[in-house]
């Protein structure tokens, strides 16, 4: 059966990061895959031209006619309550029950790190961030004098992420942390904890720990190389993983999957950059492809297709191994030629 993907470029600099990846899908198709591609407008330009933001029968679509999307960025000032992107990116990752956010912290050069002594091959972190809910459920009212927002963890959902986490720790013999603020939050964490609990005594191989995540950043700052998989709320778990973007280069190469373990519908991943749209570099030329390419491997090695995921990392590693950077790491590569500098590393 043909593999059918579904590109969301989105908004600001997502569309020039999508760009540099669509002649990859090129690339995948000229190796004998049976791969569609189709190229979708939503976004702020769409939603401010026509009131649409993510039609019924287009999600219907991606879910249920879909294999896998990648996904560029959306945030737009224009759209200041960021309703678009409620209604693309946060439906999609929830109603798709995409519970995982997997979200690798693999540094490719020793000096991306801000860390003294610290080498690049010894940091081998993956954040398991919950993908669907915590205050991502947002059922959140302002009232006179008051602003509420309420965070919701549900057994089903929390129980997806750790076997999923656990899962990953015992296949890698690594070790499995648990970012939590149950001293505080006692009912959602609390949750979180008894569930841990659980999952670690039926793992007893995979060496597990849960940690308050004020001391957790505090720790991963010191030495990020005790850790392994790293698995956190919606919330902790976007704030961490931005911290280790850091360990990586920064926002430009971090890259992240989101899948649903359960695979309720026939789409079951997301592939997502952690950068945003980046307003202040739209237009420009200026955006670092390299995430979005990180990404799209992921994709790839959820798909199946190991090989495409294993020489497309290998290319981006061999492109910044060879000194390809943009501004963001030092260089002066502009948007297209890091692309070229990265596919340049494919073979035919
Ligand atoms: P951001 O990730 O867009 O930008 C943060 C910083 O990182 C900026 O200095 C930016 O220039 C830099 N940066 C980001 N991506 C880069 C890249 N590929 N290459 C080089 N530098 C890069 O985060 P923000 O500024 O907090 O948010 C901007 C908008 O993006 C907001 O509307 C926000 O809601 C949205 N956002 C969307 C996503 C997503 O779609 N997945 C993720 C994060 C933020
Ligand atoms: C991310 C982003 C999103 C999030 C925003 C844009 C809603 O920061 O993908 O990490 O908070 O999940
Ligand atoms: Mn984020």
């Amino acid at each position: 059966m043909t593999t059918r993907l579904a590109v969301i470029p989105g908004d600001g600099i997502g569309p020039e990061v999508v760009a540099e990846i669509l002649p990859v899908l090129a690339w995948v198709q000229g190796r004998g895959r049976d791969l569609a591609w189709e190229v979708h407008p939503w976004g702020a330009d769409h939603f401010l031209a026509t009131g649409e933001i993510l039609p019924e029968g287009a999600f219907l679509d991606l879910r249920d006619r879909t294999d896998g999307i990648l996904f560029g960025a959306v945030g737009d000032p224009r759209v200041p309550d960021g309703r678009h992107a409620e209604g693309i990116l946060l439906r999609l990752r929830r109603d798709l029950e995409l519970a995982v956010n997997e979200r690798p912290c693999h540094p490719l050069l020793d000096g991306h790190l801000p860390l003294r002594g610290v080498a690049a091959r010894d940091v081998r972190i993956t954040v398991f961030r919950e993908n669907t809910e915590g205050p991502y459920c947002l059922k959140g009212i302002t009232e006179p004098g008051r602003a509420t927002d309420l965070a919701e963890h549900t057994e089903q959902a929390v129980r997806r992420l750790l076997e999923a986490a656990f899962r990953k720790a015992a296949a890698g013999e690594r070790s499995i942390t648990l970012a939590h603020k149950a001293n505080v939050l006692k009912h959602g964490h609390g949750l979180w904890m008894r569930l841990f609990q659980e999952l670690r005594a039926t793992h007893p191989a995979v060496e597990a720990r849960s940690m308050h995540a004020d001391a957790l950043l505090c720790a991963l700052v010191q030495d990020p190389r005790p850790f392994g998989i790293i698995a956190a709320d919606n919330y902790l778990g976007d704030l961490i993983s931005d911290l280790l973007a850091a360990f990586q280069g920064g926002m430009g190469v971090a890259p992240s999957l989101s899948w649903a373990p359960h695979r309720p519908f026939r789409c079951g991943a997301l592939a997502e950059p952690v950068h945003g749209s980046a307003p202040d570099l739209a237009g420009r030329g200026m955006a670092n492809p390299t995430g979005m390419f990180l990404c799209t491997a992921l994709l790839f090695g959820h798909l199946g297709w190991q090989e495409e995921a294993g020489l497309l990392e290998s290319a981006v590693r061999h492109a910044l191994l060879a000194g390809a950077a943009s501004p963001d790491l030092g260089g002066h590569l502009r948007t297209g030629e890091m692309g070229a500098a990265i596919r340049a590393g494919l073979p035919a």
